[in-house]
């Protein structure tokens, strides 16, 4: 296995991903191969979460979204759902602090109606808490699902056309991306998931379209800052096309 620090110098600092998003799965079968309780790999989870906020403001990646519960979670059972709430809302009470001392700011998507009364008011007061904070944007993926934010991305600009404020003779891919909950945030470069399924389980559909895709057999609750960098390094291992051929991209290259 390479050094932390060897992987880390590997990296090519002014190639980075501007934004990464995260698929962090695995921590209920991370628990129950040790005979835990799923909850237990939920709270082991947090330490990685940590871990890779801290490494991602290291190296000054501007955008962070983590998957951490999505719209067809509630369906788990009601136990766990609780347990993964209550998890949530002394995970920020407690992070708070260290967001703010590293000038962290954090940013939540997805349908917030769905969230208990008190996650709702930790979540609300940890975001205007963290406000004024310039460097890592951290936006966490709750309650979330993309087919969920394309409908509601639909709805309202039926509404607004309905209101006469949008042309539908207009509407272009800027106005649907106004639309989405992500419209502040540039889209992913790369997408990391990890505990080895290959899936997308429903996130972030419409901006993954020409992320870099990483999957890892690692668990979440495993994830550290080094499986990072190695996702870093392989992305920048690879030539991102856009739809032209590689001997146009290499052109590009020379030029600029
Ligand atoms: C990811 O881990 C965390 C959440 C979805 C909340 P899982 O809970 O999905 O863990 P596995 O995939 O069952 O191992
Ligand atoms: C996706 O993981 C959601 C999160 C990581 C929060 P799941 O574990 O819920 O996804 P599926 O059900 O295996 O596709
Ligand atoms: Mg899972």
């Amino acid at each position: 296995m390479v050094k932390k620090e060897d992987l880390l110098s590997t990296i090519d600092k002014n190639y980075l991903p501007s934004h990464i998003a995260i698929i962090m799965d695995g921590n209920g079968r991370w628990a129950e191969e040790k005979g835990q309780e799923r909850l237990y790999g939920h709270f082991h989870g947090v330490e990685s979460v940590r871990n890779i906020v801290e490494g991602a403001a290291e190296l000054g990646i501007g955008y962070l979204t983590l998957y951490a519960f999505s719209t067809e979670n509630w369906d788990r059972p009601r136990q766990e759902v609780d347990g993964l709430m209550a998890l949530l809302v002394d995970t920020i009470r407690k992070e708070v602090p260290i967001l703010n001392k590293n000038n962290i700011r954090l940013h939540v998507i997805g349908d917030m109606n769905m969230l208990p009364v008190f996650a709702l008011e930790e979540l609300q007061e940890a975001l205007h808490l963290t406000e004024e904070n310039t460097g890592l944007n951290l936006i966490m993926a709750l309650s979330y699902s993309s087919r969920w934010e394309l409908v509601n991305a639909v709805k309202n600009i039926g509404i607004d056309v309905k209101k006469g404020s949008i042309d539908p003779e207009q509407i272009n891919a800027d106005t649907l991306q106004q639309y989405l909950s992500t419209s502040k945030f540039p889209d992913p470069e790369l997408m990391i998931r990890t505990s080895g399924e290959y899936r997308i389980s429903n996130f972030l559909l419409y901006q993954l379209a020409y992320a870099e895709l990483y999957f890892t057999n690692t668990r979440w609750p495993d994830f550290r800052k080094e499986n990072l960098y190695e996702a870093i390094v392989d992305f920048q291992k690879r030539e991102r096309r856009f739809g032209k051929t590689g001997s146009q991209i290499q052109e590009d290259i020379n030029v600029s």
